[in-house]
Formats: structure tokens, C-alpha cells, sequence
């Protein structure tokens, strides 16, 4: 094994991924692949819990799987792979839920705000941090990239690691951090947080009118065009400052103060919100334009996506079996390792 870092995170295969994704995650996962040895899988068991058509799931992997590699997952440095290639996690997270006392998981924030918007309440919901506990220490991982949401579920992981050292008088499993990286605020269409359960999202691979339409659709205010505006009020110009350089921001905000600099180069119109969307109509499209030409290049090869999947998977599922033959020692369903 490197002495790297060993870095790990799961994501949902919850449908079209936005710009809220990017910047709050997908961005930080493919820059940490320099960090250490990662291990990004999809988590279409901890799916389920949610998710009951198997079409719909089935697809919401293979968006995934495409947009990580178009965004630049590498799959020769990182194991990329389906959680359930790995059926290794569901044991741990058995063996682990005999060392766990109810309180833990009845103090699940993720449950409770799972069950109050209406999500079934099934023992898979409620046993979901077991798993997700299982899918760390399994990798015996050292570092977590997750937001905000997901830290108790962290907290959560070591002390589960803890009792199960402790029960056994082992020191099997490393206790795994988060790594919360500061992440910028990404505003939706309608100025509020950009997030699927409010609709309103850019999607990542939205291209020709579908994006020009969700652009043109940004909430601003009701400045006349020929009025100075305020750059700091603006979603347009929050969401340009996530793609543009210093120098264009202060460009584009100069131009928000002065409607009426370069006029000429508009026909002597004063710069609107309608110009402001067409600049980051244009940046999203250069931004995102080489990635959307490379998701389709991959999307045209099934088989290659297939194929990074099941070395990741491979790859993986050594290293759970290892640590799976440590726990079954452990417990005492194998021989005792000879010292
Ligand atoms: N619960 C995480 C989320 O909703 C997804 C996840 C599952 C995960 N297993 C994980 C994240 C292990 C980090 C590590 O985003």
C-alpha cells in the first residue's frame, strides 16, 4: 500500500447533476485525485432507500459514470466503481450493527429529515449510516470529501470504527475524517440555493436552447435597462463569478454600474440583464463545451464506461476482501491470525 492518503466518497446516482453539484463537489473530487489514493464509487445500494424503478436507477448510474469521467475523474489513478460491485459492504455493515446501540442511529439527523419529506420509513433508511459507516471503514479510508449534511454521518463512522476495535480488542479500522472543503454558494434560477428539490437548476451538460432557456430564466430585479445596477444583488453575476477571471468579473461589474460603457459596440444600447445572461450563457458554453464533447464521446462506448467500472470494481473489492478477512478473524469466524 502507497503512504498516501487514502481518499474516499460516494455519490448518489440521483439524476442530472448541476451546477450546485460541481461547484460544491464534483470540482473538489476530481482535483483531490493529486491528493492521494483515491476511491469514488457510486452508491446505488444506499439508492435504494429512495429509488424503487430499476430503469430509472439503471440510468441514473450510467449518467454518473459519464459525468465523472467527462469532468475529469482519471480511472487510471482512481478506483471508480458501483457500490453493489462490491457486496463485501452490506457484511461489514451487518457485523457492525451488532456492536451499535439503537441510540446512535436514533439520533440521525438524515432520517429525520428524510422521514419528514415523506420518504418511506424503512429499516434501510434507518440502518443507511451503517452502511455508509461500512463503505469507509471497509477501504479502511482516511479522508472524507463531503459537505456539510454528511459530517454526523462521520462522527457517526468513528464511533462505530471505535466499538468495533474496542469489542473485539482490535485496531483494525483507522478513524476517518471529513474533509469539508469551503465551497462557494451557487444560486439557482430563482436566487435561492441551487438544488433539485426547488427546480432550480443549470444542469452541467444542458447545452443549445434547453440552457439558453434556463438562463434567460434567471430571476433579477426590475432595474430599467438605462439605470445603474447593483453587481453584489445580481444571481447573473454570482453564478459569472464561478466560471470568469478576476478580470472579466470587474469587467462585467463595471458594466453593471455603467450601462452606457462600450454602448457603441451594442448599437448604442445601454447593457441590461439580457446582455449579462448572453455573457454567461457564453462562458458557461466555453467552460463546460470541451466536457460535453468528451460525455459524448464516452456515451458513444457503453462497453468502455463498463469496463473502467469493473477495474475500479476489481480493484476495490481486493482491498474490501482483505479488510473482510481481518473483521471475520476478528469475530472469531476464522482462525486467529498466528503472531
Ligand atoms: N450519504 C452520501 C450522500 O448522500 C453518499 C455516500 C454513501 C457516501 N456512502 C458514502 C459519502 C461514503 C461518503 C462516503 O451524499
Amino acid at each position: 500500500m502507497s503512504t498516501n492518503k487514502r481518499i474516499l466518497s460516494g455519490v448518489q446516482p440521483s439524476g442530472k447533476l448541476h451546477l450546485g453539484n460541481y461547484f460544491g463537489a464534483i470540482r473538489n473530487h476530481i482535483a483531490l485525485q493529486q491528493q492521494g489514493e483515491c476511491f469514488y464509487f457510486i452508491a446505488d445500494y444506499h439508492a435504494l432507500t429512495t429509488l424503487k424503478d430499476p430503469a430509472v436507477l439503471r440510468d441514473n448510474v450510467r449518467d454518473v459514470a459519464l459525468d465523472y469521467l467527462a469532468l475529469g475523474l482519471d480511472p487510471q489513478r482512481t478506483a471508480f466503481f458501483r457500490q453493489s460491485d462490491v457486496p463485501e459492504v452490506t457484511e461489514l455493515a451487518w457485523m457492525l450493527a451488532t456492536v451499535t446501540g439503537m441510540g446512535l442511529l436514533e439520533r440521525a439527523h438524515s432520517y429525520k429529515d428524510k422521514t419528514e419529506r415523506g420518504i418511506e420509513a424503512s429499516v434501510g433508511l434507518f440502518t443507511y449510516p451503517l452502511l455508509m459507516a461500512a463503505d469507509i471503514l471497509i477501504y479502511r479510508a482516511h479522508l472524507v470529501p463531503v459537505g456539510k449534511d454528511q459530517v454526523q454521518h462521520l462522527e457517526m463512522t468513528r464511533d462505530m470504527a471505535g466499538y468495533f476495535n474496542n469489542t473485539f480488542k482490535v485496531d483494525l479500522f483507522p478513524l476517518p475524517q471529513e474533509r469539508l472543503d469551503t465551497v462557494p454558494v451557487v444560486p439557482g434560477l430563482d436566487g435561492k440555493k441551487m438544488s433539485k428539490s426547488y427546480g432550480n437548476t443549470i444542469e452541467i451538460f444542458a447545452e443549445g436552447n434547453a440552457l439558453k432557456k434556463a438562463i434567460m430564466s434567471i430571476v433579477t430585479d426590475s432595474t430599467p435597462v438605462e439605470a445603474p445596477k447593483d453587481p453584489e444583488k445580481c444571481n447573473v453575476v454570482a453564478l459569472y463569478k464561478l466560471l470568469a477571471t478576476p478580470h472579466e468579473v470587474a469587467k462585467l461589474e463595471a458594466l453593471y454600474r455603467q450601462p452606457l460603457l462600450d454602448a457603441e459596440s451594442r448599437e448604442g444600447r445601454p447593457f441590461g440583464y439580457g446582455d449579462a445572461k448572453k455573457m454567461l450563457l457564453a462562458k458557461i458554453n466555453d467552460y463546460f463545451g470541451p466536457f460535453r464533447e468528451r460525455r459524448k464521446q464516452l456515451a458513444a462506448q457503453p462497453e468502455l464506461v463498463e469496463e473502467v467500472l469493473r477495474q475500479g470494481a476489481a480493484k476495490a473489492r481486493a482491498e474490501a476482501q482483505a479488510t473482510m478477512r481481518l473483521v471475520r478473524q476478528a469475530v472469531g469466524m476464522l482462525p486467529a491470525p498466528v503472531v
